[in-house]
């Protein structure tokens, strides 16, 4: 088995921690025995770029169940655990190529070996199959039913490509299931990325000023966790309506010029790009810390940063580059400016990951059921797949709700009745 991972001695302490996560993974499990009993996925090549956490591990290994042959790579150079990776390899028989760290060749160089499987189903997580497949490897095309995507950023790159008939197989948009990012992004990414700057840098959030930049399903999460832990919380926004919620949910919005000269703690999960951007740096006062939540590194300006800074960035911290302004103030970068969450902790918890992976699953089934039958664009998640993953999260939780009656189904679905 060909595989590129840090070390294979890594396996056991791998194993322990994946099957910690499969405890908070109730949803998962039960597909996995639904799997085992009719393997809709027998015979079927999937390679994923994927972070290759705990809950990953998780996710591959029930679609092997399900009768996949799994190939990973990392959607990321920095979110690897290479314990994780480790014990793919040596206890479930999944070749992995991803090792924490890794340089920029070393991580197309594993996409490309994630591609060598010559997938039937693609699993992406900001779209980097899809747009290697599209740019670099069409011969794959022919074998591909389709392919599946994790995160906003990877819908909205493929979005882009559907719009202008670029898009040559179809994809399931699995963050847009509703037990995706109302959970994932929002608890997942809130908890995660206070947890990666609190593990990066052992901060007190309590009266801190914490500027948090977006304010869509992920910054509206890292918001809510920020004020639960006492920071005082700044929201800028370039959407009127969502900067219209945070105010309204109690926080002061500003732009972000005005709030850079305030902050403490920056924290940007907006997708876009250079959102912290140089001009907001300048205003920054000493001991700034910068944080993304974002999917690409490039919502601080990093090279604007290095090129404002008298001398080159020192290590202060695993996590921390501090970089000296002329002026002797110094800011403070957290993770390479990558995803935090996922550089500097652990990513989501598995209890949220559950119902992603659940989606990535079901989702895969789907495609298959309806291969041929799906057209070459973006697709949601069929809505039965959605309320039936929370139904078995609820049931897992052990929480009952109420039915409709009878008369109340009629009444919901009639009009003539008035005052
Ligand atoms: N860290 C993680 O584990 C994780 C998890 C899920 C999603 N993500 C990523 O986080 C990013 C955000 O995802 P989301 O689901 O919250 O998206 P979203 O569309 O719900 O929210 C993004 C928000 O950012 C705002 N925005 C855009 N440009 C801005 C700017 N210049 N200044 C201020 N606000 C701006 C938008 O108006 C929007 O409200 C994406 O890149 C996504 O892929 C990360």
């Amino acid at each position: 088995m060909d595989f590129d991972i840090k070390d294979s001695g890594l396996a056991t302490g791998g194993r322990h921690r994946i099957e910690w996560a499969e405890q908070e993974m109730p949803v998962l499990r039960t597909i996995r025995e639904d799997f085992a009993r009719e393997r809709p996925l027998a015979g079927t090549r999937v390679s994923g770029c994927l972070h290759i956490t705990t809950e990953t591990a998780n996710l591959a290994h029930t679609l092997q169940i399900g009768g996949a042959d799994v190939v990973l790579c990392a959607s990321n150079p920095l979110s690897t655990q290479d314990d994780v990776a480790a014990s793919l390899v040596s206890h479930y028989e999944i070749p992995v190529f991803a090792i924490k760290g890794e340089d920029n060749e070393t991580y197309y160089e594993h996409i490309r070996a994630a591609l060598d499987h010559r997938p039937h189903i693609t699993m992406d997580d900001g779209a980097d199959l899809v747009g290697t497949i599209h740019k670099r490897r069409q011969e794959l095309i022919g074998d591909i039913v389709g392919g599946t995507e994790e995160t906003t950023t990877g819908v909205i790159r493929l979005r882009a490509m559907a719009k202008q008939g670029q898009l040559k197989f179809p994809v399931i948009a699995v963050n847009d299931a509703l037990t995706k990012h109302m959970f994932d992004n929002r608890y997942g990414t809130g908890q995660s990325t206070l947890d990666g700057i609190i593990r990066a840098t052992n901060i007190l959030i309590a009266g801190k000023t914490i500027v948090v930049a977006g304010y869509g399903w992920c910054s509206r999460g890292i918001a809510m966790r920020a004020k639960g832990l006492g920071g005082n919380i700044i929201v800028t926004e370039i959407d009127p309506l969502k900067a219209l919620e945070a105010v309204m949910d109690g926080f002061r919005v500003m732009p972000m010029l005005q709030a850079a000269a305030i902050g403490d703690i920056f924290i940007s999960a907006t997708g876009d790009i250079n959102v912290i951007d140089v001009d907001h740096m300048k205003a920054m006062k000493d001991g700034a810390l910068l944080a993304n939540s974002g999917h690409f590194n490039v919502e601080i300006n990093i090279p604007g940063l290095a090129q404002l800074a008298s001398s080159p960035p020192r290590k202060v911290r695993e996590f921390v580059d501090q970089y000296e302004l002329p002026d002797g103030r110094k800011i403070n970068l957290l993770g390479d400016g990558r995803l935090i969450n996922l550089s500097a902790a652990e990513g989501h918890p598995a209890s949220v990951m559950d119902m992603s992976f659940a989606n990535q699953a079901l989702s895969a089934a789907f495609m298959l059921r309806n291969a041929g039958t799906l057209e070459n664009k973006v697709y949601s998640v069929p809505e039965d797949i959605d309320q039936n993953i929370a139904r078995i999260k609820l049931e897992a939780m052990g929480i009952n709700i109420d039915k409709l009656t009878q008369e109340q189904e009629t009444y919901l679905s009639s009009w003539e009745e008035g005052t």
